[in-house]
C-alpha cells in the first residue's frame, strides 16, 4: 500500500572507527589537518595583558607563541629560534623586552625581529631582517584570541560564521573569572566532543546536575563545521543557573535567552552558557588515549552564597566518567556502537562528517 508519508528519514549513525580513537597515526593525522591549519581558541586576551605578556600553546604539532607588544597589539609566532630551532618560550610569563634564545642567544623583538646576535661577524653575509620569528595568525574576537598557524590564514569571522551570532550575547572579557584549570582525561578528545554535543544524555546521566531545562524543547543545528545548542528554560523567564548556582543574572541579559545555550566550535572550543555564566573549555588532544581540558568559567556577578556557583564541576565530573568508559571499553573485541538517537544525537554524525572531510581538504604534506 502506499503511504502519504514521506520516507523515513535515514537513521543517525556512527561513521569512526575504532581506530579513530586509538590509533597513533589516526591521531597524528588529525593534528597535522584539523589541529595544524584552522582556528582555533588560544586564550583569553586578559591572560595576556601588558606588555611582554606571553602565552605558549601547541596548535596540533606546530609550536606557538603569543606575544603583546609595544604597541599593544598580541602577535602570534612560531614559539621557535631562528638559529637552531630550540623552542624559545614554555608556559606564560612576562618578558621584559624581548625574546631571548637560552641556547646562544639570539635576540628577539617583541614584535619578533631579529635584533641581535653574539658575534654578528661568525655569520657572514647573514640579513637579519629574513630571521624574526616566523609569522602566525591572530584575532581577538569578544575578548577571546583565536590562533591559526598559518601566517595568511582566512578571517576568524569566515570560520565562526553564524556561530559568532550564537556566542555573542556574552562578553566574557567584562565577567567575572571564577574558574580556571585544566584536568587530564583518559579518553580520546573526540569522545570528549560527542559526549558535548549530545542532548540525549542530558535526561540521565544529568539527572541531579542539570535541572530546570525543558529537554524536549532542545534544538541544536550545525553551523559550518561547528554545532549550535539551545534549549529553553522549563519556566518562562525563569533562569535555571540562577536558581541552582545563586548566582546573578548578567547585568541587561535578555530574558528570552534565559535556558542553556551550548556550543562547539571545531577543532577544539566546547562552550555553555546561561543568564548568568560563560564557560569555555579549551581541549587540547596529547595522545590517542588522553586529553587535557582547559576549564574557564565566568560570572556576571558573585554569588549569593560564597563559594557557591561551581556546579557545573559536577556536570564534568559526569561527563568525564562516561567518556573515559568508553575510551576502556574500546580496547574489547566485543565493542560495537549501536544506533544513535534521532533527534538527540544525530548531531554526532554530523560531527564525524566534518571531521573526515576536514582532515581530507586540511591535508598537509609533511
Ligand atoms: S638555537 Fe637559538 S640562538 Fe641558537
Ligand atoms: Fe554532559
Amino acid at each position: 500500500m502506499k503511504a502519504n508519508r514521506s520516507p523515513a528519514p535515514e537513521a543517525a549513525r556512527y561513521l569512526l572507527p575504532p581506530e579513530a580513537y586509538t590509533s597513533q597515526a589516526w591521531f597524528d593525522r588529525e593534528q597535522a589537518t584539523l589541529f595544524a591549519r584552522n582556528w582555533q581558541f588560544a586564550c583569553m586576551d586578559d591572560e595576556a595583558a601588558g606588555l611582554g605578556a606571553y602565552v605558549t600553546l601547541d596548535a596540533g604539532r606546530e609550536p606557538l607563541v603569543i606575544v603583546r607588544g609595544h604597541d599593544g597589539v598580541l602577535r602570534c609566532f612560531y614559539n621557535l629560534c631562528r638559529h637552531r630551532g630550540v623552542r624559545l618560550l614554555e608556559g606564560t610569563g612576562r618578558l621584559e623586552s624581548g625574546i631571548s634564545c637560552f641556547y646562544h642567544r639570539w635576540q628577539y623583538s617583541l614584535e619578533g625581529s631579529l635584533k641581535a646576535l653574539p658575534q654578528p661577524e661568525q655569520f657572514p653575509g647573514l640579513c637579519r631582517d629574513e630571521l624574526g620569528l616566523q609569522a602566525a595568525s591572530l584575532q581577538v574576537w569578544n575578548g577571546m584570541v583565536f590562533v591559526n598557524p598559518l601566517p595568511d590564514a582566512p578571517p576568524l569571522l569566515n570560520w565562526l560564521g553564524a556561530m559568532a551570532d550564537h556566542m555573542d550575547p556574552w562578553r566574557p572579557g567584562e565577567l567575572i573569572p571564577i574558574e580556571h584549570r585544566r584536568m587530564t582525561i583518559r579518553a580520546n578528545w573526540k569522545l570528549f566532543i560527542e559526549n558535548h554535543i549530545d542532548g540525549y544524555h542530558l535526561w540521565y546521566l544529568h539527572a541531579d546536575s542539570v535541572r530546570g531545562l525543558d529537554h524536549p524543547k532542545q534544538t541544536w543545528r550545525p553551523v559550518g563545521p561547528h554545532w549550535a545548542f539551545y534549549e529553553p528554560p522549563l519556566e518562562p523567564g525563569v533562569s535555571p543557573d540562577r536558581q541552582q548556582f545563586g548566582t546573578p543574572i548578567i547585568e541587561g541579559f535578555d530574558e528570552t535567552r534565559f535556558g542553556s545555550t551550548v556550543w562547539w566550535v571545531m577543532p577544539n572550543l566546547a562552550g555553555a552558557a546561561g543568564a548568568t555564566f560563560w564557560s569555555a573549555i579549551r581541549i587540547i588532544p596529547i595522545s590517542p588515549g588522553e586529553t587535557a581540558l582547559e576549564i574557564r568559567t565566568r560570572i556576571g556577578g558573585l554569588p549569593d552564597q560564597p563559594g557557591s556557583g561551581g556546579g557545573l564541576d559536577q556536570i564534568v565530573d559526569e561527563d568525564v566518567r562516561a567518556v573515559e568508559s568508553i575510551q576502556r571499553a574500546m580496547s574489547s573485541a566485543a565493542f560495537r556502537v549501536g544506533p544513535l538517537s534521532n533527534d538527540f544525537e544525530r548531531s554526532i554524525q554530523t560531527f564525524h562528517k566534518n571531521i573526515l572531510r576536514l582532515m581530507e581538504t586540511g591535508r598537509r604534506e609533511v
